[in-house]
């Protein structure tokens, strides 16, 4: 929390695994919680967002989030541009979350390249010691899929592969989404109401 009471920012990255419905409805719960985002979608988190959702713009994002909610807390940084304010670790924020998180980005936040916006942002929230999310997409996993997975963990990450449960009787595509954006909210720290706590 920021001293004047408001929220530091939220880093939101947007990467090219399966699993774009996620981004949108994380956005959206995100935005109508209030929360400062600075979001930042890789080319093929774009693509994804195309193929899976039809989102093919900022502005066609913007549309499906909410828009002026959207302009009230949303800056958006474009992936390729390394010296953008999450890529310093003196810009103060609450975290990061990657969602959905590709194998590809994956392994290059576990090996530390920083070749990106978002590479580099992971970087800094890990040498901050601040709270970094990511949620993968992938099956089968490969020995380094889950070498990655493990050394993340180490340092610190929580890794929660999009997986969602049917405990709950899932009767939509939607209340699926919804299980797996309930439980990243959870760890994000932000309320959430999409989903009810198993009670046993
Ligand atoms: C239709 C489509 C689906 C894909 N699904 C996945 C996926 O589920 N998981 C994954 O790790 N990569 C997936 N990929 C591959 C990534 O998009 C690719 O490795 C890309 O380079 C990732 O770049 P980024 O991490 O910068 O977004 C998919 C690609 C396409 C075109």
């Amino acid at each position: 929390m920021h001293e004047t009471g408001v929220p530091e920012p939220l880093v939101m990255a947007i990467t090219g695994a399966s699993g774009a419905p996620y981004a949108v409805r994380l956005l959206q719960a995100l935005v109508a919680a209030d929360r400062p985002i600075w979001l930042i979608v890789s080319s093929h988190g774009f693509r994804l967002l195309h193929t899976e959702t039809g989102i093919h713009s900022i502005d066609a994002l913007r549309e499906a989030v909410g828009g002026p909610a959207w302009d009230r807390v949303v800056t958006v940084y474009e992936d390729r541009d390394r010296g953008a304010a999450p890529a310093s670790g003196s810009a103060r924020t609450s975290g990061m979350v990657i969602c959905p998180c590709s194998m590809g980005t994956l392994a290059a936040v576990a090996a530390g390249t920083s070749r990106s916006l978002v590479e580099r942002a992971a970087d800094v929230t890990l040498k901050e010691r601040r709270p970094l999310l990511l949620v993968p997409r992938e099956t089968p996993l490969s020995m380094i899929h889950l070498e990655n997975m493990l050394r993340l963990t180490r340092a610190g990450a929580v890794v929660m592969p999009a997986a969602p449960g049917f405990y709950h009787k899932p009767a939509t595509v939607d209340a699926l989404v919804d299980f797996m954006v309930a439980r990243i909210l959870d760890h994000l720290g932000v309320p959430q109401t999409l989903v009810a706590r198993w009670r046993g």
